[in-house]
């Protein structure tokens, strides 16, 4: 059931990012595409007024879901969480099961009614029975083939349908080849950064240039955080951000959910009040592959500051200068130790090329260890001249004595 031809990639590529690499979707998003095609010339639009859908939540503590049909993708949304959400509970609610390729707007609103009220009928006799059957957890373990990745990702993943008609704009938007080339991070990508970095309720995450919002959103969602920041400039996306935020606030509600704490800022990295922000977060999330040098040093400025253990994910390493005892005392890596991160799939939505993530953990003292093993080697090094020095002292003496005993 879809409107127009901006939903015809959005959706099936965004629901299925979490579960199938980037290469898997291009593949079959032509397949799809075509599927959904047919099923978008189902779907009359019969009606100019706007309308109200409303969706029960079934959910403990959820809120009911009051939906705009001239919102974006809406009626996908719709669609989304009847068949990933509610999926095992529809068969036994009396009611005839819905033909979601032949579903127009009017036919929405009609299954909608009678949904709802079977759906009310239904959460009476659960509490009546006196069933915990709506806890979220055991609701998650009977009625959804779901984990928290799952709920964060669709969350994520409807607030941006919800919230922005062509997600391609941000590509026409957007410098290509520049720092503020676009570049989306999958939620799978992010859901192992977390798991890698055992993100604890300590932890205060930032996302320097964060686009539309979306690992931000998930953080809320997938982690317990003490807090989320993301901080975008550009305009467009920054926008989108703001959308996609309230529409996660709505969804998040929808489903009984609390998310941890986040913001979404629309500005520069590197004002002061940001640079603060900075280096108080005990993560950094940088995709940084295509800032420029620039905007590297100026960022390598900032991270000198942050704290030790203060972690920082990157695309494109802080310093790839070489160090020597020269340069040690001004070079990145004297004060915080890289690594690669494994594991990660290495495809993003926007190059075919692979793109690496590292995670430099920040050391203050590290300096102090590196001038010590300069100093040391130096010494070693001096003992070495020295002591070949010696060693001609004494053949020249031992050869002077031959010459002057003969
Ligand atoms: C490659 S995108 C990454 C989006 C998101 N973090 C992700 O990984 O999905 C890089 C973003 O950084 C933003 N950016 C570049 N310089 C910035 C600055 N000085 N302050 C805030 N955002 C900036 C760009 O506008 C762009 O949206």
């Amino acid at each position: 059931m879809l409107k127009g031809t901006e939903s015809k990639e959005l959706q099936p590529k965004l629901i299925m990012q979490g579960r199938r690499s980037a290469r898997n979707i291009q593949k079959r998003s032509q397949t799809s595409d075509q599927s959904q095609n047919v099923a978008s010339k189902k779907m009359k639009k019969t009606e100019a007024r706007v309308q109200i859908y409303k969706v029960q939540s079934l959910f403990r503590n959820g809120v009911d879901l009051l939906l705009r049909s001239d919102e974006p993708h809406v009626e996908e949304v719709i669609e989304t969480i009847f068949k990933e959400y509610y999926k095992n509970v529809m068969p036994r609610l009396p009611l005839k099961q819905p033909d979601w390729n032949k579903m127009d707007s009017v036919g929405l609103l009609a299954f909608l009614d009678i949904f709802n009220t079977a759906a009310e009928k239904f959460k009476e006799e659960v509490f009546q029975r006196r069933r915990a059957l709506l806890t979220p957890a055991r609701w998650q373990k009977v009625h959804l083939d779901s984990d928290s990745f799952q709920e964060g990702h669709l969350v994520t993943v409807l607030a941006r349908m919800l919230s922005a008609r062509d997600e391609r704009v941000l590509k026409k938007h957007y410098k290509s080849f520049s720092s503020e080339t676009y570049g989306a991070t999958t939620t799978q990508q992010m859901k192992n950064i977390l798991d890698q970095l055992n993100v604890t309720k300590e932890d205060v995450i930032i996302d320097l240039g964060s686009g539309i919002g979306q690992l931000v959103t998930f953080t809320a969602s997938y982690a317990d955080v003490a807090k989320t920041y993301g901080i975008e400039k550009c305009p467009r996306p920054a926008e989108i951000a703001t959308r996609v935020s309230e529409n996660f606030k709505r969804l998040m509600a929808f489903f009984g959910k609390v998310p941890s704490p986040y913001k979404l800022i629309e500005g520069d990295f590197l004002t002061d009040e940001n640079k603060e922000r900075i280096k108080k977060a005990t993560i950094i999330i940088a995709n940084n592959l295509l800032f420029d040098d620039k905007l590297m040093k100026k960022l390598k400025e900032i991270f000198y500051f942050c704290n030790s253990g203060t972690r920082i994910v990157v695309t494109k390493l802080i310093d790839n200068t070489r160090m020597t005892e020269d340069n040690f005392s001004e070079h990145f890596d004297s004060y915080s130790d890289t690594v690669p991160l494994n594991g990660i799939d290495r495809q993003v939505e926007w190059t075919k090329n692979n793109v690496p993530f590292w995670v430099t953990t920040m050391d203050q003292e590290k300096v102090f260890r590196v001038g010590a093993e300069y100093g040391a080697q130096k010494e070693e090094q001096e003992a070495k001249l020295e002591a070949k020095r010696l060693t001609r002292a004494q053949n020249a003496e031992m050869r002077n004595g031959r010459n002057t005993s003969s």
